[in-house]
């Protein structure tokens, strides 16, 4: 049982201190490696381990393809301002390669997994000496993943498996007594931009998450598409969360005259405080108005827009 610190109970300079004397500590004078993905965990995990451990911590990026439009640019841009170098890692191929013919939820999140622990990061771990992983886990995820509900990329050990046989490192999880709430506060108190630590969540599968069915190049181009047009739209609704979704199933539809059957994007915008329920946002008429509009005119091959108005549970909010 992992005992949680509640946002409001948290001392930020405390918990910091304390977390940067525990890292010292397992690593020694040794070396680790983290991956940042830019998403508030993984962020405030790069400053924990760089205020502990300085050049010693190597940060990477998995580029594997699902990530958002630029992102891997736009990250490595604002670590770069805050003194932290990030190393881009290609792994496209690896990643499309595994997910291919793969439609299954649980399925596309084992192979995601296998791909980003063992193969990407034990390689890089393995070329350099380093013997931990630091990563970002929050206790959300851990719940949700040991109740069965989903099973979240980043949750290892409490699902039984020893990483250093599995994949050859140590995993240091320094955040995984907080929830969302309070990791934005620790990352505030550690210095970085309110674009980071206010940032939405976004999923450790990316945007795997977000394609129903198999998560081709072509498939995540066409929810990469939609989301650059949502979270424009959204931005300054100040909702928890927001994404598109791909779905499976085409539907008929008409363009020039013609007809063209076509794919079908859902859009969820939510209010949450924690991410462990939440509801959809009473998004006015005419934002949705404009959702539909821009989707079907920026998005190549979708003839259908779609609002969520399902809450959390039975609902989750990623719907893969
Ligand atoms: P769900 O979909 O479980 O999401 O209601 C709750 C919050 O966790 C974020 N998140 C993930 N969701 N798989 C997920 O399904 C993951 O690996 C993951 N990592 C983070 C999700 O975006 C939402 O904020």
């Amino acid at each position: 049982m992992i005992e949680e610190i509640t946002a409001q109970g948290l001392d930020a300079e405390r918990f910091i201190n304390e977390k940067v004397m525990e890292i010292k500590n397992a690593v020694g004078d040794g070396t680790a490696i983290n991956a940042l993905s830019g998403g508030v965990d993984s962020s405030t995990v790069t400053m924990l381990g760089h205020r502990a451990l300085g050049s010693r911590l190597e940060t990477v990026f998995i580029e594997s393809g699902l990530m958002r439009e630029g992102e891997a640019g736009q990250v490595a841009g604002v670590f770069r301002k805050l003194g932290v170098t990030v190393r881009i890692v290609d792994a496209r191929k690896e990643f499309f390669s595994s997910l291919k013919g793969i439609t299954d939820p649980e399925e596309k999140r084992e192979a995601i997994t296998r791909v980003f622990y063992r193969n990407v990061l034990g390689r890089i771990v393995n070329a350099s000496g380093a013997k931990c992983l630091l990563q970002g886990t929050i206790l959300t995820d851990v719940e949700e993943t040991v109740a069965g509900i989903k099973r979240q990329h980043n949750v290892i050990e409490q699902l039984g498996i020893d990483p250093q046989e599995a994949f050859g490192y140590r995993i240091i999880e320094p955040i995984v007594r907080l929830r969302k709430d309070g990791v934005r506060k620790i990352g505030m108190a550690l210095g970085l931009p309110a674009e980071l630590f206010e940032r939405i969540p976004f999923p450790g599968p990316a945007l795997s998450a977000r394609v129903i069915g198999e998560a081709t190049p072509e498939r995540i181009e066409t929810v990469r598409k939609a989301t650059v047009v949502v979270e424009r739209l959204l931005k300054e609704t100040g909702a928890f969360q927001y994404m598109a979704i791909l779905h499976d199933d085409r539907v008929t539809g008409m363009r020039d005259g013609k007809r063209d059957f076509g794919q079908q994007i859902e859009v969820r915008c939510w209010d949450s405080i924690d991410a462990r329920t939440a509801t959809p946002t009473k998004l006015s008429f005419e934002i949705l108005d404009q959702l539909a509009r821009q989707i079907l005119r920026e998005v190549p091959g979708v003839v259908s827009v779609t609002y969520n108005i399902s809450p959390k549970p039975p609902s989750t909010m990623e719907a893969v």
